[in-house]
Order: structure tokens, then C-alpha cells, then sequence
């Protein structure tokens, strides 16, 4: 853990060792926030620190499951302790997924997705809005499954129709105290989780993006950077779809 006296905003990131979430910290990193990297896997969240660090920015690491509430409490005592201010950003971003159909998924499975994906993102939205200043943001990274069922995904879709809904709720009962809440839903994205899903991702989902390509994870941050400029000041409780137009798209019998 990094020691800092830096006067910089903090931003919490989970799920910050890889893909999307690696990004997001970095970009923050970049844009002068100090970043708290969350991650489960202690190696690559030491992975993300380091580059942030060899970028000449600061941030410190904190291992530990969302979904578990001591990780989740000593996360924001361990913020506090480390340079005694409050985080004014979150994004939660730690999700999980279990590919199997309803017969085959098993309980198991279904409760540690939830627990990640949705009850991670509650008990990390409810210890940031115990402290956080007027001016707060909570990012919710959603799916194009907040409003879509995908063949196969059950628990994760579940989990992110329930992510659509907590943000409107917490936009709701955030509001009046200068917190927004908002959702980004992205697309098809490179990374290395998504590279294992098919022989020829890139090239599947281009062909069914309107904008026929696959997005990046900067395609992603540069959304969290929309969304946490004082430009967007008076947007809450929203999803944005970062997606190339791919969840636009009704089921058709032609190409077009
Ligand atoms: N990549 C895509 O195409 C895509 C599309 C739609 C939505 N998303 C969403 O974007 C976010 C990031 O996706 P990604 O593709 O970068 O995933 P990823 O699997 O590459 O990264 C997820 C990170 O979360 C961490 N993590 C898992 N469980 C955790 C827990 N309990 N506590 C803390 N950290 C945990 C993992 O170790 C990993 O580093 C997720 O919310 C995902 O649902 C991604």
C-alpha cells in the first residue's frame, strides 16, 4: 500500500486488476484522481498500481471481495487511514459470471454472482454515501442485460437488471445530498475474459455492431469521464449504452 499526502480527489475502482476496470483506474490515474484499486486477485491489482505508479500517478491497492462485507468495511476504513479523505468517486465495476442454462446453473453459482454483481454494488454504494461529499458520483457498470436476456446468462442477467434498477433507486435517495448515481452498459469489449469467449470475437460482434467494430476498455472510461464532468452535473439515475449501437438493434429478419 502506497503512503500519500497528495490533496488529490479519491476514486474507488472494484474489479480494478483487469479489463475495463484496469482501464478506468488508469485513465482517473491520468486525470489527477488518486485511485483506490480494488480487486479479489491481490497480483493483478499490485499489476494495475505498478502501472499507474510507473506513470508517475498515485494510488494504493486494496484485495478484498465485494461481496463480502468485512472486505467491503475494511476497504473504506483502510481509505481513510491511508490519506484521511473521503472518496468522492465510485465505480463499481467487479463483476462475474457463470455461462450455463437454468438447469444446469447451480445455486451456488447463481449466489455468488448476485452477491458480486449486485450485493457487492450495494454495500459498496451504501459505505461511500455514508461519507461522501456534495459533488459524489457513483458509476454502476452495467450490460447491455440491464434491459436484454442473454441466451445462457442467467445470473448475470439477473444481476444486471437488478444494477439498472439500484441505480434509479439510489439516483432517487442520493440526489438530495449532491450524490449522482448513473450507469454505463457497454457493449461488446476487447479484453482478455472476452478474448476466451469465441475463436473470432473481434470479428462476431464487429459484424453485429453498428459501428462495426468491437470497443475498448478506453471506450468505456471515456464514458466515466462524461459522466463525472461538471458538464453532466444535472444527470442522474441514467444508463448510457456504450455499445457502438449494438443494443439498438430489434431482431430483424434481413440484414441491413
Ligand atoms: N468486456 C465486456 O465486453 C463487457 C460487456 C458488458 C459489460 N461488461 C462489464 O464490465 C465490467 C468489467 O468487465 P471485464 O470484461 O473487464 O471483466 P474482467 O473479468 O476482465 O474483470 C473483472 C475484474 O473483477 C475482479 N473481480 C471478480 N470478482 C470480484 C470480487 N468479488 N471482488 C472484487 N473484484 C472481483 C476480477 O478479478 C477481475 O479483475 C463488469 O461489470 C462487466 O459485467 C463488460
Amino acid at each position: 500500500m502506497k503512503k500519500t499526502l497528495s490533496k488529490a480527489p479519491v476514486a474507488i475502482v472494484t474489479g480494478a486488476g483487469g479489463g475495463i476496470g484496469q482501464t478506468i483506474a488508469r485513465r482517473l490515474a491520468e486525470e489527477q484522481w488518486f485511485v483506490v484499486v480494488n480487486d479479489i486477485n491481490e497480483v493483478d491489482a499490485n499489476k494495475t498500481l505498478e502501472a499507474i505508479t510507473h506513470s508517475g500517478h498515485t494510488a494504493m491497492v486494496h484485495t478484498g471481495d465485494v461481496g463480502n462485507t468485512d472486505d467491503v468495511a475494511s476497504l473504506f476504513s483502510a481509505v481513510e487511514e491511508n490519506n484521511n479523505r473521503t472518496p468522492k468517486l465510485l465505480i463499481n465495476n467487479a463483476a462475474v459470471q457463470t455461462w450455463a442454462s437454468i438447469d444446469e446453473l447451480a445455486v451456488e453459482d447463481w449466489q455468488k454472482t448476485i452477491n458480486t454483481n449486485l450485493t457487492g454494488c450495494f454495500t459498496m454504494t451504501k459505505n461511500f454515501a455514508k461519507t461522501a461529499p456534495q459533488g459524489s458520483s457513483i458509476i454502476n457498470i452495467g450490460s447491455g442485460c440491464n434491459h436484454l436476456a442473454f441466451p445462457t446468462l442467467i445470473d448475470y442477467s439477473a444481476s444486471k437488471g437488478g444494477i439498472e434498477m439500484l441505480t434509479k433507486s439510489s439516483a432517487l435517495e442520493l440526489g438530495p445530498r449532491g450524490i449522482r448515481v448513473n450507469c454505463i452498459a457497454p457493449g461488446a469489449i476487447a479484453t482478455n475474459r472476452t478474448a476466451q469467449e469465441t475463436d473470432s470475437y473481434s470479428d462476431t460482434w464487429s459484424a453485429l455492431t453498428p459501428l462495426r467494430r468491437i470497443g475498448t476498455p478506453d471506450d468505456v472510461a471515456n464514458a466515466v469521464l462524461l459522466l463525472i464532468d461538471d458538464k453532466a452535473s444535472f444527470i442522474t439515475g441514467q444508463t448510457i449504452n456504450v455499445d457502438g449501437g449494438l443494443f439498438s438493434r430489434a431482431i430483424w429478419p434481413a440484414d441491413y
